[in-house]
């Protein structure tokens, strides 16, 4: 590798892309000329059954309202839409198992299974307003169950299907959610594997405001049910009628609530409404991945538990009409091949996915993807963390054969939909850069007291900050509007701004960079997972008296958790064990993907004199660095303890 700096290279769109791009750049003048009336112009791609009288109503900041007074239904927009307007079979789905199973969903056949799920769901006396857990891998079920709850005004929780039953458990707590829709089990790696006892463990202490759980047979595991709670998806949604009649719902209404990790060890809850979140789905499904219905096979490789799920496999591509893959399984499950081969198969012309997995291709090899004909292919998308400039050109010349545009999307679960990305047809795209916000979006790249970093100074670093309000932005954090207001809006109080809890640096050519979490929160191939929460399983353990964790760099899944405890005196089980105890620990607490990659037992943990750990130094101890200022430390001996034990 070259480390002399070299000049940003860009790649431009070729003049045919460009020609006959979705957006050109007159997008941009548009939305720089009036924005709510740009925004107003994007709703227009919904169908209102009563149309907003304002477009934004920020009075009550920072609880914006969005198409204030205008009403509809989202699954009606996602679905019926389609089938009303002629496109009834058209493919919506086309479903891949792990396993090898297929099976395709037109339009039409999505509004039947929506619409039995829907009169199911009214038949357990669920109401507009009532929250619904979904509990499952990725199957068609997840996402009519989802689309279900849309047309109902019913607001779900997807909790991703790899958390553990104590996290599904304080998630159906803190959403008091009625109704748990889960799976017998699910495929990992060509096993089944249980997916209701862990329902059924989250369930097992009384309190709880569930009252049904809703299976879904998928692996034909041996499943006990609970009499009067438990109920097959075949022998009850199945039987219901294939029409139902949706209502609709006020712009505002909560669609979802999807947790993520805060800087403390209890996830937040991530409030989303209707007519604002979907409209900027849309746009930005539509823009941004140049999408074409009838044209384009889409594919988006997230798992609906992540926000990418949420908004660019259900809202965004479903209210496009698009055609997509839905993929159930690992990216080598039965071998590497197996996304090239499904590229190649369903000749997929737009592919979403994170720098993590293009990593891990390279490492696979390039034989691999050259296997197989991906010349389908013709929009790339990235998410989750920045994409290093050596993936993005790997991505751009061996996945999108040298000529196809990517875009690198940045975004969180509480902007709800994309924000600063290049657009493919117009935009000279920068590898490793997200570039520039999307027309209609503003952000700034700011100082501590919020002053604009100056363009042009080779260190141009700052916080990312949102400066106006955007349509799908969140709402609030559920049950804790206080936290809302302190998470989010008090850094910049005084200006009215998001703080976003990302570092970012602009460029001379004013393009933006996004460089990762500034707060305790890791990102490990592309999931957010604060320190906070890794370290209280840790801490949970009973030969572990105190915890520090760090994200520290990894060459494949971005961060890597690395961790260092200290014992508490009387325990006997030490080293090896231990270490792997302690990573089961987390595993089953969390879920497998907090599990860190190294654990340190250390004699001591380095702290500032008013008592709180230097994560900042354990980082450069992790990543192998010099170590940066220590001057404030009580102790600074007590690094060479640690890199004692530590091995180093
Ligand atoms: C990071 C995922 C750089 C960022 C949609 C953000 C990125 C967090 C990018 C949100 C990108 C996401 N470039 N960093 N293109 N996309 N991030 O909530 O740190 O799971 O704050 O949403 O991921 O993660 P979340």
């Amino acid at each position: 590798m070259t480390s002399a700096p070299e000049l940003p290279t860009t790649y431009a769109p070729t003049a045919e892309f460009a020609a006959a791009a979705n957006a050109g750049p007159e997008l941009a003048e548009r939305a720089r000329a009036d924005r709510l009336a740009f925004w107003a112009e994007q709703a227009e791609r919904l169908h209102w059954d009563r149309k907003w009288t304002d477009v934004l109503d920020w009075s009550n900041a920072p609880v914006a309202r969005w198409f204030t007074d205008g009403r509809l239904n989202v699954a009606y927009n996602c679905v019926d839409r389609h089938v009303r307007e002629g496109r009834g079979d058209k493919v919506a789905i086309h479903f891949v198992g792990e396993p090898g199973d297929t099976r395709d969903l037109t339009y039409a056949d999505l509004l039947a299974e929506i619409s039995r799920a829907a009169h199911h769901f009214q038949s357990l006396g669920l109401v507009p307003g009532d929250r619904v857990a979904v509990y499952m891998p990725m199957i068609p079920e997840a996402i009519i169950t989802m689309l279900a709850c849309a047309r109902l005004g019913l607001t779900h929780s997807v909790v991703f299907a790899g958390f553990s039953p104590a996290a599904l458990r304080s998630r159906v707590d803190d959403a008091e959610a009625r109704l748990v829709v889960t799976t017998d089990g699910q495929f990992r790696r060509g096993t089944p594997a249980g997916l209701k006892p862990a329902v059924d463990e989250a369930l097992s202490a009384p309190g709880h405001t569930v009252e049904n759980v809703l299976v879904v047979r998928r692996t034909g595991q041996d499943t006990p049910m609970t009499a009067g709670r438990d109920h097959w998806w075949h022998d009850t949604v199945e039987r219901q009628p294939a029409e139902h009649t949706p209502e609709s719902f006020d712009s505002e209404h909560p669609l979802f609530i999807l947790y993520t990790s805060g800087t403390t060890g209890k996830p937040k809850g991530i409030l989303h409404t209707s007519g604002g979140y979907l409209t900027q789905a849309a746009y930005t499904h539509h823009h941004v991945f140049d999408h074409k219905a009838g044209q384009d096979v889409y594919w988006c490789t997230a798992d609906i538990g992540w926000v990418t799920g949420h908004t660019y496999i259900v809202y965004g591509p479903l209210a496009n009409g698009a055609t997509q893959v839905v993929y159930e399984g690992t990216p080598n499950s039965p071998d590497e091949h197996r996304h090239f081969d499904i590229i190649d198969r369903y000749g997929v012309s737009i592919y979403y996915t994170a720098p993590t997995l293009i990593r891990t291709f390279m490492k696979w090899g390039r034989q691999i993807p050259d296997a197989h004909d991906l010349s389908s292919l013709r929009v790339l998308g990235s998410v989750g963390e920045p994409i290093n400039p050596e993936a993005w050109r790997w991505y751009r010349e061996v996945i999108g054969h040298g000529d196809t545009p990517i875009v690198d999307t940045w975004w969180q679960t509480e902007t709800g939909a994309i924000m600063i990305s290049p657009l493919p047809g117009v935009t000279a795209a920068k590898p490793g850069a997200a570039q520039t916000p999307l027309p209609g979006i503003s952000a700034q790249v700011v100082d501590e007291e919020g002053n604009p970093v100056v363009l042009g100074e080779t260190e141009a670093n700052g916080y990312l900050v949102l400066d106006q309000p955007w349509p799908s932005m969140l709402r609030g954090i559920w049950g804790d509007m206080e936290r809302y207001q302190t998470t989010y809006w008090d850094r910049y109080a005084k200006q009215g701004w998001y703080f976003a809890g990302d570092g970012a640096r602009l460029d001379p050519d004013g393009d933006l960079w996004v460089l990762g979490r500034v707060d305790d929160v890791m990102n490990v191939s592309g999931h957010r997972i604060s320190t906070a929460e890794v370290e209280s399983a840790l801490v949970g353990h009973t030969g572990v008296a105190e915890a520090a964790v760090v994200g520290a760099s990894d060459d494949t899944t971005g961060q890597g958790i690395v961790a260092f405890v200290i014992l508490t005196a009387t325990t006997e089980n030490t080293g090896d064990t231990l270490v792997n105890e302690l990573k089961a620990e987390v595993s089953r607490e969390i879920s497998p993907i907090a599990r860190p990659r190294e654990i340190h037992v250390v004699p001591e943990l380095p702290k500032t004199r008013s008592g709180k750990i230097m994560r900042r130094l354990l980082r450069d101890v992790a990543e192998g660095r010099e170590l940066g200022d220590t001057s404030t430390l009580v102790d600074p001996a007590v690094f060479t303890a640690i890199a004692e034990a530590k091995g180093d």
